[in-house]
């Protein structure tokens, strides 16, 4: 009998939501999928022309290059230097996905049983990375009341002998919330003294919804108060998951950040897992990011204003929390039911598709998350649906 490793021992078996969705969708009835949070099929800017770059002929030779080729790795420096952030190109990393750029950090920074410190609320993409290398995950809290600030003390609390880095999501997912700068500074000062790394996704870094208020930090990338890890990529930067290119821009004390860099390049060798023709079409696809985010931006905050003028129109009972960016809105809604319940009755009586939040590991009951990236009239719809329900 072949044994399986017993880190794949996962429990496959359909969970409840996948029941109910699958009864509605057996029912025949249209649905509205306010899940829905891949961009290419949201209806936005048409990506051909950009992939038809991928088919350029100097993508026919193969010439590795650990960290990734010169061109693209200047590009990324380019890209953050044009958000008026100085980042050498000599301190970026290139990776197949921000996913990925976990993994290896995983790598080099834990060894099994090792642990990471995880933000609560945030995106549940963690859990299957960190169960691949062995390592635990510790969520921390992000405090709802002080507008999900990082709950400082509770991290001291947490951080433990065999902790090895603290993780945030900046603008987080799905709260929307960029942190502070004495925040920040302050995080850094906690990662130093402890010998922690900080690895901070900032993969809807371009997503803010307004000027950033002067006190919030735009970016990680180049904090030198503790060795630092800015992940982010052209899933979110240009809206193209499918093009499967992500970065790392690692900073710090010199001579620490020069170690991380060294045993990183030796991890991204063993995979070399970006294709040459992204790569070497990267100038022209980061080029050409201002228009698609202008798109997504113009849709986020179009879907927001309906969700907002539904909800206020349907008596209040239903709030959409606050947020400085990113691709969600967090409703908190009434108590009669519990997540489950609500996101249940939505699908088979209003054909309305959302997350409960708890799928993001939200503080309380009573909250649901939904996408703002579905086409405007779908989300209307659906919106008008949701805050009747959702209203009594
Ligand atoms: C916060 C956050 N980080 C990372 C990812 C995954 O990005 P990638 O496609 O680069 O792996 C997602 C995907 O939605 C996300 O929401």
């Amino acid at each position: 009998m072949v044994r399986f490793a017993a880190r794949t021992g996962w429990d496959l078996t359909e969970n409840h939501h996948a029941k109910v969705l699958a009864e509605a969708r057996a029912t025949g009835k249209a649905l509205i999928d306010l899940t829905e949070s891949n961009p290419t099929r949201c209806g936005l800017a048409d990506a051909g022309p950009l992939v038809a770059q991928l088919g350029h002929p100097r993508g026919g030779r193969y010439e590795p290059s650990s960290l990734g080729h010169p061109v693209a790795r200047a590009a990324v420096g380019r890209y953050y230097a044009e958000r008026g952030i100085s980042v050498d190109a000599g301190w970026v990393v290139l990776s197949a996905s921000t996913s990925e750029a976990y993994g290896w950090l995983f790598k080099l920074l834990a060894d099994r049983g090792d642990e990471i410190l995880v933000p609560a609320p945030s995106y549940p993409l963690l859990e299957f990375l960190a169960c691949l290398e062995d390592v635990t995950l510790t969520p921390y809290p992000l405090l709802r009341e002080e507008g999900w600030r990082v709950d400082l003390g509770a991290l001291e609390r947490l951080s433990g002998p065999r902790t090895r880095a603290v993780v945030l999501v900046h603008p987080n997912n799905p709260t929307g919330t960029f942190v502070r700068r004495d925040e920040a500074d302050a995080l850094a000062a906690f990662a130093a003294a402890r010998g922690l790394a900080l690895v901070v996704d900032e993969v809807f870094g371009d997503y803010a919804h307004g000027a950033l208020p002067q006190n919030r930090l735009p970016s990680f990338a180049g904090h030198t108060g503790a060795l630092t890890f800015v992940l982010s990529g052209l899933s979110k930067v240009v809206a193209m998951p499918q093009l499967k290119l992500g970065w790392i821009v690692v900073s710090g004390p010199e001579a620490i950040a020069a170690e991380a860099m060294k045993r990183l390049e030796v991890v991204a060798d063993t995979y070399l897992s970006v294709s040459t023709p992204v790569q070497l079409a990267l100038p022209e696809i980061l080029g050409a990011r201002v228009p698609v985010q202008r798109a997504i931006l113009g849709r986020v905050q179009e879907n927001m204003r309906v969700l907002d003028e539904v909800l206020a129109a349907a008596g209040g009972a239903t709030r959409r929390l606050p947020v400085d960016g990113g691709w969600y809105a967090v409703l908190a809604v009434p108590r009669w039911h519990d997540e489950d319940g609500w996101v249940e009755l939505l699908v088979r009586e209003e054909g309305v598709i959302v997350h409960p939040g708890y799928f993001f590991d939200m503080p309380a009951e009573g909250f649901l998350v939904v996408s703002l990236l579905p086409e405007p009239g779908a989300f209307a719809d659906a919106a008008r649906r949701l805050a009747a329900r959702l209203s009594g």
